[in-house]
């Protein structure tokens, strides 16, 4: 792998959201930053997001002056600025005077003035507005020597009801069937429940209080929502690319929160193609009372590497908090080392950055108990402030070995965006555990804990790229993606699939006849029915000699050519196969019937990691809860972080040759980590 593509080819980034607007009235504040940020090993500051009010304080009257001393100090320190966009919230007296602005929420109810990311996506004024003003950013910073990367408005998301969004969801609708009603009726399963469709104007948006039970059209509304999105950033980027077009385009990406799943709001497999380095922003809840922590760092790697694996180049953290969050039901500070070995697993899985939200704590409003490098002591001297110095400080010492290197994967988790608003969507099953996210990121720990690096990829990548492909509950599977997987197959790929897998079109329309001919082939079984369980309800498989527990889901499937892995032991299928592999031209394909623990993921994934002789980066022995990931260069060194995310002292036993990454020392055999510790390796070849 090459080093083809990097931010900042000097260094790491480092540093974060910064705004200085709100601190106009204390210059000895601002005058405070900088020094505080070299202190820090700050080198990068995302600016502007929220400024509008600032920039353009009364219509088409101007005041850049504050950034340019923003630009400029940080010119003076070698510094480089992020320079955001400023759409995601908008002046009082454009909303006052502008009303369409404003969102129409689902109950088709006008919001009001206030909070943020809460604009119409379609309206024409508000778009040609962030155009005018994005151009004239552009315009002003063009040649200034630290102007970065551009970041398009901020976390993207939400939907807009509005007559205007109403009219443009026709439009597309028009587009995606042709101007044919009759191919939306046979889309949606028009005459059922008589939602036949006679004219265009009849079509509304999903909303509760409406008809909301047209799955075709539940569907088609989400896609519309991510197409209107990249639409909307489509237009802000176009005087971007006019004035600036070397400079790289990137908007922040989401997770969805608490649970760290990924964001189920936008396609970003879609998106992802539309920005130059993917960036997202990641508020894990660290130290929660419901999952182990290493389980939650399993899941944050589980998010790293679908970013990582969208674009499959270095990518960057925008935000993260250097202590707490406000928004979480409890709001807990990292607890010491914490920040470090976090900061250090984001870099593991492929960034090129550490950045915060949020520089300086806001002194007033909603964010001002929100963690921040500097908080309201303006002091050098907190916990905080010394630890985020310490990953500065780090930062720097490993820029020349990481900048722009990649990560390497033969394995590939598929994660559908469709797939799994469908999957919610359905009325059966269990309504409450279909958790298709959660069971995805179940099967990635299995190779987690094993150190297999594992891309999380999309559609739109190449199957060909990997040797073991897992797609869990595809449950909306496209004639396309059969045929594709049945190449990847037939061309010599191992594919792991599940239960819940197959069963609708991409109208969200089942299948007729069975099990679709060419799944009944890959996987030599057919399933027959989906058993679903109450949350008492269990049963049992037994693979390889081993019993373990299912609950959720079982399948009972008729077994065609396949061998039988594992059996059910109780209920009507009992005897029965629950997990089965088959043979298929020159490739094998498994089918996982049941929704069985832990245990037996671990057991699963683990005889494939040895039948295909995966294997880490750098080979460790270790107890469940140490995480050993990193990246490569084309000439094959590699620097490998060793990741203690348990609350107690683990030894680990380092087989391959490595030294110490800071001081050349072999460190080969058994060294300890301390809870939360990391050690930083490069492995010796
Ligand atoms: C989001 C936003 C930031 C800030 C943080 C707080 O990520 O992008 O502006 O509000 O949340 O965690
Ligand atoms: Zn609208």
């Amino acid at each position: 792998m090459t080093k083809e593509y990097v931010t900042d080819e000097r260094r790491l980034l480092h540093g974060g959201d910064y705004n200085p607007e709100q601190w106009k009235d204390y210059p000895e504040v601002l005058e405070q930053d900088i020094e505080l940020m070299k202190k820090s090993g700050v080198n990068t500051v995302s600016v502007g997001m929220f400024s509008w009010a600032s920039l353009e304080p009364k219509e088409g009257v101007y005041d850049f002056e504050w950034l340019d001393q923003v630009f400029d100090r940080m010119n003076s320190i070698g510094g480089k600025v992020i320079l955001a966009t400023p759409s995601g919230a908008r002046p009082a007296w454009m909303a006052k005077k502008y009303p369409e602005v404003l969102r129409v929420d689902s109950l088709r109810r006008k919001q009001l003035y206030g909070a943020r990311h809460n604009h119409c996506f379609t309206s024409p004024y508000y778009r040609s507005k962030t155009q005018e003003i994005n151009h004239k950013l552009a315009e002003r910073y063009q040649n200034h020597p630290a102007l970065l990367v551009w970041h398009i408005s901020n976390e993207f998301g939400g939907e807009c009801h509005c007559d205007l969004c109403q009219e443009a969801f026709r439009g597309w609708l028009k587009t995606r069937y042709n101007n044919s009603l009759e191919k939306i009726n046979q889309a949606w399963w028009g005459p059922f429940w008589s939602h036949t469709i006679t004219d265009w104007n009849q079509i509304e948006s999903p909303s509760p209080i409406g008809e909301n039970l047209v799955h075709g059209m539940n569907l088609d509304w989400k896609r519309f929502v991510t197409d209107q999105t990249i639409d909307f950033y489509k237009n802000e980027i176009v005087p971007l690319r006019e004035v600036t077009p070397d400079i790289p385009i990137t908007t922040n990406f989401m997770s969805d929160n608490p649970e760290f799943i990924p964001f189920r709001g936008l396609d970003y497999s879609k998106f992802a193609k539309e920005v130059d380095v993917i960036s997202w922003d990641a508020y894990p809840a660290w130290h929660n009372d419901y999952e182990e922590t290493y389980e939650l760092a399993s899941k944050v790697a589980f998010i790293n590497d679908s970013f990582k694996s969208m674009k499959q180049k270095p990518w960057l953290l925008m935000e993260s908090t250097p202590s707490l969050v406000n928004w979480h039901q409890y709001n807990k500070p990292k607890r010491p080392n914490m920040h470090y070995l976090s900061s250090m697993q984001i870099l593991a899985h492929g960034s090129d950055s550490n950045l915060y939200f949020q520089w300086r704590k806001s002194r007033g409003a909603s964010e001002k108990f929100h963690g921040a490098v500097v908080d309201h002591d303006g002091s050098a001297e907190n916990r905080v402030f010394k630890e985020v110095s310490q990953v500065g400080a780090t930062m720097d010492e490993l820029s020349a070995k990481i900048v722009g290197t990649q990560r390497k994967s033969e394995v590939g988790l598929l994660y559908d965006w469709e797939s799994d608003w469908a999957l919610e969507d359905a009325q059966g099953f269990g309504l409450t555990t279909k958790h298709y996210p959660q069971t995805l990121q179940k099967h990635y720990q299995a190779f987690w804990e094993k150190d297999i690096p594992v891309d999380v990829i999309t559609k739109e990548n190449t199957f060909e790229d990997y040797r073991l492909l897992v797609v869990p509950m595809l449950y909306l599977m496209s004639e396309e993606t059969i045929q594709r997987l049945n190449n990847f197959v037939a061309n010599g790929g191992t594919l792991v699939s599940s239960y819940i897998t197959g069963l609708v079109n991409e109208r969200d329309l089942t299948y007729l006849g069975g099990w679709k001919k060419e799944l009944q082939e890959i996987f030599g079984i057919e399933p027959l029915e989906t058993d679903t369980y109450y949350p008492g309800d269990s049963n049992q498989i037994v693979y390889a000699d081993q019993t373990y527990t299912v609950k959720d889901y079982a399948t009972v499937i008729e077994v065609k050519n396949a061998d039988i892995l594992a059996r059910y032991t109780s209920d009507f299928y009992a005897g029965t196969a629950a997990v089965t592999s088959n043979e298929y031209k020159k490739g094998t394909a498994y089918y996982i019937g049941a929704r069985a623990n832990e245990a037996f993921n671990r057991d699963f994934y683990n005889q494939l990691i040895e039948d295909l002789d995966l294997k880490p980066l750098l080979k460790v022995e270790h107890n469940i809860g140490v995480s050993v990931q990193g990246r490569e260069e084309a000439d094959q060194t590699s620097i490998v972080f060793i990741m203690n995310f348990t609350e107690e002292k683990q030894i680990v036993n380092i087989i391959e040759k490595a030294q110490d990454s800071f001081t050349g020392e072999e460190v080969t055999g058994e060294i300890t980590l301390q809870p939360y510790e990391v050690k930083v390796v490069d492995k010796i070849i």
